[in-house]
């Protein structure tokens, strides 16, 4: 993975590992096209009792994200466990540390999408995934889901959706992802790293 390459930041928040091992699919998506590399970055947990600090690299997983990663991003993919219907707060508490990025419009024109998992099948990937649309559209990216050309989303019997790829892990958070979500979470993968080339060009000709 070069530095100089445009990247798309897969940035993501895991507890149990099930988030990870979507966003390393996207990630190998990503990979899969020419001219783009993919950068994963974690965020790191927040807790009520103010005294506990995370250790400054993660025990696993990818690194923390800097304000950087984002603001020199070709794209972006949100990767958060649902909880509550909604994101996880550690992920949420990094976008909303990203005011200065909002003044400068940093992300502005730059492709994003979202994916999540869940417990359950019924659990709230949708509302997840839109929690996780709303502050992109403020950032004023270009929201890219999944388009029905990925047939698997009309024959997934687990996770995967129009708003954005998704894994059921179960109630231990233990089951691996099934052929067709890792499918769709690959092709998520890749077609933001298409969008991100695209929309690239048209920033730097406008
Ligand atoms: C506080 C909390 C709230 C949760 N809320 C939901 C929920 O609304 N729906 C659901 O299906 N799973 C819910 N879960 C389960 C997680 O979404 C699920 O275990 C997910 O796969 C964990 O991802 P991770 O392995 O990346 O941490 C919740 C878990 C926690 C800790």
């Amino acid at each position: 993975m070069s530095d100089s390459l445009p990247y798309v930041l897969i940035l993501y928040y895991s507890r149990h590992g099930a988030t990870r091992a979507m966003a390393e699919q996207l990630a190998a998506g990503v990979e899969s096209c020419s001219g783009v590399a993919a950068r994963l970055r974690t965020v790191p947990a927040v807790s009520t009792t103010c005294e506990a600090v995370e250790p400054a690299i993660p025990a696993e997983g990818a690194i923390h994200a800097e304000l950087d990663d984002l603001r020199h991003c070709s794209a972006l993919a949100l990767g958060s466990p649902t909880r509550f219907g909604n994101m996880a707060a550690p992920l949420k508490y990094f976008i909303d540390a990203t005011s200065g990025l909002w003044i400068n419009g940093a992300l502005t024109d730059k492709p994003a999408t979202a994916f999540t998992s869940t417990s359950s099948l019924h659990g709230g990937q949708e509302t997840t995934l839109i929690s996780m649309l709303l502050p992109l559209l403020h950032h004023g990216m270009v929201y890219a889901g999944l388009p029905y050309r990925e047939t698997e989303l009309m024959e997934t019997t687990g996770g995967g959706t129009p708003y954005g790829a998704s894994h059921v892990a179960g109630q231990r958070s233990d089951q691996p992802l099934t052929e067709s979500e890792r499918r769709l979470a690959r092709a998520q993968g890749e077609r933001l790293a298409r969008l991100a080339l695209a929309l690239r060009s048209l920033r730097e000709a406008s």
